[in-house]
């Protein structure tokens, strides 16, 4: 039988334990295979590179973890860092740079798209153990691999499936604008700095719009992903269709991968503990049609 993959806190606990992933470095080298067994030198080096969870082989029945993580793939796991230049490039403001990223940020999704169509053939409950610091980043690339699979199973055809790849990656772009130490803070927010959170979404929208000359349906999400179906998200109250497909898509592929993410101010829930959500929050937060896909694909 093979063996499952559960995912488990952390701590001195899982020496000794065989990993669940195989682990790449930034430039896709193998860094860690998958099956070898933590010693505490492995230990302080998850430790050190900020995890607080972390995949581990297990007895018990496979839940649908094992099947990838993009950490375990080489080419999801190269593609934050891709994501991070573009984003660098793209916060700059000089039009070569845009002009150079938007290039770059096509062809990262290029890759994305024909990587997750040929070989994520059943689609998977993607965790993936993020690092507080490349978080936008990691988090952006799950979101956009999560809503091209939902795309797909929508029937959506190949350009319409690679603009909402894109809209995914530049969902959260704003969150360049919000200051580290509220990105980063382990307690509540305080109101101003909420405020200041919700900000991203027109801060990303105009940026890209206005400095980066994206246009048409790319940058849609970035401004909308936030809004809810019964009108009650931010920053426009907006309602139902009113919200663009790809927003109301990205709203439920957003919350899965940062709900099941371990945050500065939280830790990470599990996968049936999302789908637990979207299912009661199904018609109020997301819309109803496409909560009920979500849920069938990835639940
Ligand atoms: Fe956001």
């Amino acid at each position: 039988m093979a063996l499952g993959v559960i995912i488990e806190e952390l701590n001195q606990n899982v020496i000794g334990k065989r990993l669940g992933q195989n682990l790449y470095n930034p430039t896709g080298n193998l860094l860690l295979r998958k099956g070898v067994e933590i010693s505490p030198r492995y230990f302080e080096f998850f430790v050190g590179r900020g995890y607080r969870s972390i995949f581990l082989l297990s007895n018990e029945p496979d839940r649908g973890l094992s099947s990838v993580h993009y950490n375990s793939d080489k080419l999801l796991a190269t593609a934050p860092y891709l994501l991070k230049r573009v984003f660098r490039k793209l916060k700059l403001e000089e039009s070569v740079n845009a002009a150079q990223a938007r290039g770059e940020l096509l062809s990262l999704a290029e890759s994305i798209l024909v990587h997750v169509r040929n070989t994520l053939r059943v689609p998977p409950k993607i965790m993936e153990l993020k690092r507080a610091e490349d978080y936008l980043y990691q988090h952006s690339v799950n979101v956009a691999v999560h809503s091209i699979l939902i795309g797909q199973k929508l029937d959506f055809h190949d350009k319409k499936l690679l603009t909402l790849a894109i809209s995914a990656l530049l969902h959260d772009f704003g969150m360049m604008f919000v200051d580290d130490a509220i990105v980063n803070k382990t307690t509540r927010l305080e109101e101003a700095e909420f405020e200041q959170v919700k900000e991203h979404t027109t801060k990303g929208f105009t940026h890209l719009v206005r400095n980066c000359f994206f246009d048409g349906m790319i940058t849609i999400a970035s401004v909308q992903h936030h809004e809810r179906y019964d009108g009650h998200g931010y920053p426009k109250s907006l309602e139902g269709e009113s919200i663009h497909e790809y927003s109301r898509i990205i709203a439920l592929t957003d919350f899965f991968d940062a709900w099941t993410s371990d945050r500065p101010h939280r830790r990470l829930n599990s996968v049936e503990h999302a789908m637990e959500f979207i299912r009661a929050n199904q018609s109020t937060i997301f819309d109803p049609t496409l909560a009920a896909r979500f849920v069938e694909t990835f639940g």
